[in-house]
């Protein structure tokens, strides 16, 4: 898979997001399932919009013992889902047990993805509530490197950090990045935002976008702007 735009499908409930993809009718954008739309309408929502020919990032940052998280991902894998992650705070053990529990009987498997630190984390509270005391840059590339040596695909991380986490832990080390906003347009409730153009520049694999498209008085024209700038 090479450089794309992942539509976050942020919506409360099947009909909504249904309706939704119904108005992308010449391509199948690949989209993101996040823990309200997976929580809201199930498994069933993550078969149909794969049957509708669309790729699948199913967010669902796993965080468990490794033995929880590798049976959860064997079921995650019998979804066909193409990407799927975990936070990386739960370890290199956990890790290698969700690639275990991934990997199907034919050797294939969903790429994976750790979350290093959200980027709702700051410095402050990572000290003082987490008791980590090392800059919020430090942790990120440790955690990016742990999950490179459990067999990890990448990380998801804010465009800022990519190019940072590229350096460390090499140029194949896949970097999805949310945080995405057009020149012109609103930036919401996001604080570190870069446009698309700029997160191609950095070196992101995949960005993440939401409402830019999903909130667009034309979301489909807005999607197609996402990909030009991005993709080229
Ligand atoms: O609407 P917006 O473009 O802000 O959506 C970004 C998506 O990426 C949301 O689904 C949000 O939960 C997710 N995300 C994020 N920042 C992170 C991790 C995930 O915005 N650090």
């Amino acid at each position: 898979m090479g450089r794309d735009v992942i539509i976050a499908c942020d919506f409360s409930g099947k009909q909504e997001c249904l309706e939704f993809l119904d108005k992308f009718t010449g391509v199948k954008p690949f989209v993101k399932i996040g823990m309200e739309l997976f929580y809201a309408a199930g498994p069933e929502i993550v078969r149909e919009i794969k049957a509708r020919g669309h790729k699948i990032f199913l967010d669902l940052k796993l965080h468990d013992i490794p033995n929880t998280v590798m049976k959860a991902m064997k079921v995650l894998a019998g979804l066909d889902v193409d990407m799927c992650n975990l936070h990386a705070a739960g370890t290199k053990a956990m890790m290698e047990g969700a690639i275990k529990g991934l990997t199907r009987e034919d050797g294939t498997r969903p790429l994976l993805l750790a979350v290093t630190q959200l980027t709702s984390t700051s410095e402050d509270r990572m000290r003082e509530e987490l008791l980590i005391d090392h800059p919020i840059d430090e942790v990120v590339i440790k955690y990016a490197s742990n999950a490179k040596e459990a067999g990890l695909d990448g990380v998801v991380c804010s465009p800022l950090e990519a190019g940072k986490v590229k350096a460390a832990v090499g140029k194949e080390f896949l970097t999805v990045t949310p945080g995405v906003r057009f020149a012109d347009g609103d930036i919401g409730d996001q604080v570190r935002v870069t446009t698309p153009e700029k997160a191609k520049e950095i070196g992101s694999d995949y960005i993440v976008v939401g409402r830019p498209v999903t909130a667009a008085a034309d979301p489909v024209a807005a999607y197609e702007r996402c990909v030009k700038e991005f993709v080229g």
